[in-house]
């Protein structure tokens, strides 16, 4: 097994085009059933529609939630499948979403966005396979002066129970990571915590949420 596939585990590209490509092949339906993500409708309802990027964008809810509300949304993801799936989608939401968003397939593990490009930079449930820090600079590079970076990931195991969830065996970021990659000259901390996913418990995920200064 070469370094770089034992760095990314179980969770690789050929995995998530495995994994999409099932749960397609099980019900598109279903999965576009799936609501665009709530940590993300709550912080991003109050911002003005700008650029976006959605980092890890998938089966592209969030995208066409953003595209939806007059963002111009570039969607990253490392799964054409995914991809393929998410712009017949906005496809089929109309012209008006689909000529909004732009689609680039690439790993972000090694990827950086144009610098100060994007009024938001979404990242969302990605596993990281290096350094997180690190992944996080290299996303917030992306986000204008005046911008908003917003991060989420699931610990791999529940704070409050101790047991195992579902992103067990992945390394998603975490407020630390995050806390430790961003300057407090340059960034105001506006959400750093842990908090369940949806109303009534469940999933546990990191929320950061933060404005660049400067
Ligand atoms: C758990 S899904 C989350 C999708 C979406 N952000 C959401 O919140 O529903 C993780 C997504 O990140 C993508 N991904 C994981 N690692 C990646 C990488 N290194 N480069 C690009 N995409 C990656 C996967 O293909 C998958 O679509």
């Amino acid at each position: 097994m070469t370094r770089a596939r034992q760095e990314q585990g179980d969770y690789g590209r050929e995995s998530w085009e495995r994994r999409w490509s099932q749960a397609l092949g099980r019900g598109a339906h279903a999965v576009d059933r799936r609501p665009p993500n709530a940590h993300l409708l709550a912080e991003v309802a109050d911002l003005r529609p700008g650029r976006a990027l959605d980092a890890g964008a998938g089966h592209g809810a969030e995208t066409l939630w953003l595209a939806g509300r007059g963002w111009r949304v570039t969607a990253v993801d490392f799964s054409t499948t995914a991809l393929d799936h998410a712009r017949s989608r906005a496809e089929r939401a109309g012209a008006d979403v689909a000529e909004r968003v732009e689609w680039i397939t690439t790993d972000l593990g090694t990827w950086a966005p144009p610098r100060d490009a994007y009024d938001l930079v979404a990242c969302l449930y990605v596993h990281v396979a290096g350094s997180a820090p690190e992944m996080v600079r290299r996303l917030a590079a992306g986000v204008a002066p005046g911008g908003t970076l917003l991060l989420v990931g699931q610990p791999p195991v529940d704070p409050s129970t101790g047991a195992p969830t579902r992103a067990a065996g992945q390394r998603q970021v975490s407020v630390e990571d995050a806390l430790a990659a961003l300057d407090a000259e340059r960034w105001t901390i506006l959400v750093a915590e842990e908090r369940p996913r949806g109303i009534g418990g469940g999933e546990v995920d990191a929320v950061i949420r933060a404005r660049r200064v400067a």
